[in-house]
């Protein structure tokens, strides 16, 4: 068979040129111009994904039937409720992470529940038929119905797919595949989109769904970074300390269910276990109540998770004292510092600070706020908030202590694992008490940082 022949186009604006140039000659980008195939008989240029989710033809909204998407759950809770209820028909779902986090461990779990239901294909390009079956024995699941596909060319992997016609298919990774229409080598970004691109279009045509794994490069990027992630339905991440045993997965897009949703896994001997009551998780274990923590309730997608933030405030030798974060942002706590400064009088200019939220877990939420600046102020003073106390709220430039989304629901997780006051924006103070738990409502950082249980 002759090579079909590649041209050079544009991650930018999808210009083509004939061979590889340092800028593209269109929108005269750097860098942009990656090998991809040439489809005879196309116009140059032209968007090739275009079709990606039907027939072209023009029909009216109305005339459409909205049904649901009927749902494939994997019968793994945490990773059905990132996916909003499981595989979607047809469906493409991404699932990024660094190399040794799980997904293939999770993947050839979820893969033997769903061969219980529908024909399952697992092309693995990464490891050997015999690596995978001892990892199926080690998990000891039921993998016998899985059909198992070490393969890394593309039009071979597509021409069993149109042939065995699975319900879902799971390409073990997307790295490691190339098509024979580019020159390029295996895992460069042309190789990558190529390959998505057209494993998306089997999904769209054939109904199939398929689950992409991908190596997050060091820059923390899928690589064909954005590439892939607009041109798949879900992305998730795992994500997790490799030193502890809890990973999480994250959905960062999805196109069928909400985004910010998390799942909660255990990694152990026999592959990884759910975690369906995670609240506790994160909360470390002193015997004493210590100066420098201040527990916090956050919300991810749907569920309520309490946190421990724990602060050093130590002096500064330095001529910049440090502001280090970990798990939360630092330009937030530049912000705090500064708002701790103006509206409390509390000044740490000659005070280094380390902020850290426990267990690994990352909090992007402004409702951080008050319970980091809570925790800084009692490292500072060295003396304990006092126990059994959660603490919420965004914290504005002007001092004041901003609601934040479902107060209650944070409130009645947090009753539940046995607080018993919470420190929390006015605007959030429930109209009828809620049980076990006393509300101390502030309005402005001062009064949080003078409260006094
Ligand atoms: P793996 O799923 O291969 O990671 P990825 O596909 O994301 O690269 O997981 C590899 C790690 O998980 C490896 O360090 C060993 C550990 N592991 C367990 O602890 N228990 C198990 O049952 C399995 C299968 C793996
Ligand atoms: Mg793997």
């Amino acid at each position: 068979m002759a090579r079909a022949k590649s041209v050079f186009s544009c991650t930018e604006c999808g210009g083509q040129a004939p061979k590889w140039q340092g800028q593209c000659p269109h929108c005269e980008a750097w860098n942009t111009l990656v090998e991809t195939a040439a489809e005879a008989g196309k116009v140059p240029g032209a968007n090739r994904f275009a079709s990606l989710g039907g027939t072209g033809e023009v029909v009216s909204l109305g005339e459409i039937e909205a049904k649901d998407f009927p749902r494939l759950p994997t019968l793994i809770g945490e990773f059905d409720r990132v996916l909003g209820g499981g595989m979607v028909e047809g469906g493409v779902v991404l699932i990024g992470g660094d190399p040794g986090i799980g997904k293939s461990t999770l993947l050839l779990q979820a893969a033997a529940r769903l061969s219980e239901q529908v024909p399952v294909l697992y092309v693995t390009g990464e490891e050997s038929a015999q690596q995978v079956a001892l990892r199926a024995r080690r998990l000891e699941v039921n993998a016998a119905k899985i059909r198992l596909l070490p393969e890394i060319e593309l039009e071979k992997i597509q021409a069993t797919i149109a042939k065995l016609k699975p319900g879902v298919a799971v390409i073990d990774s997307i790295q490691t595949l190339y098509s024979a229409a580019l020159t390029s080598a295996p895992g460069s970004v042309a190789q990558v989109r190529e390959c998505a691109a057209q494993f998306t279009r089997v999904a769209k045509q054939s109904g199939t769904a398929i689950v992409f794994v991908g190596h997050v490069t060091k820059e923390g990027a899928l690589a064909g970074p954005r590439v892939l992630e607009h041109m798949v339905d879900t992305v998730l991440y795992f994500e997790g300390d490799t030193h502890t045993s809890f990973r999480l997965i994250r959905a960062f897009k999805n196109r069928f269910g909400a985004v910010n949703e998390m799942g909660v896994f255990a990694m152990t001997e026999k592959g990884l276990r759910e975690v369906t009551n995670p609240s506790a998780l994160f909360l470390s274990q002193h015997r004493a109540d210590v100066a420098g923590s201040c527990v916090m309730v956050t919300q991810e997608g749907t569920r309520p998770l309490l946190v421990e933030l724990q602060a050093l405030v130590d002096e500064s030798h330095g001529a910049q004292p440090r502001r280090l974060t970990v798990g939360l942002e630092q330009n937030r706590l530049a912000m705090l510092l500064a708002v701790l400064h103006r509206h409390a009088g509390i000044a740490l200019f000659d005070q280094d600070v380390f902020v850290n939220a426990v267990g690994g877990v990352r909090i992007a939420e402004p409702g951080a706020d008050l319970a980091v600046t809570l925790a800084i102020v009692s490292s500072l003073r060295n003396r304990a908030l006092p126990a059994k106390h959660v603490v919420f709220g965004e914290v504005g430039l002007a001092g004041e202590v901003r609601p934040v989304q479902r107060g209650q629901e944070r409130l009645r997780e947090a009753a539940k694992l046995g607080f018993t006051h919470a420190i929390i924006p006015a605007a959030n103070k429930p109209r009828h008490r809620i049980e076990g738990i006393e509300v101390v409502a502030v309005e402005r950082l001062s009064e949080a940082v003078d409260y006094r249980a």
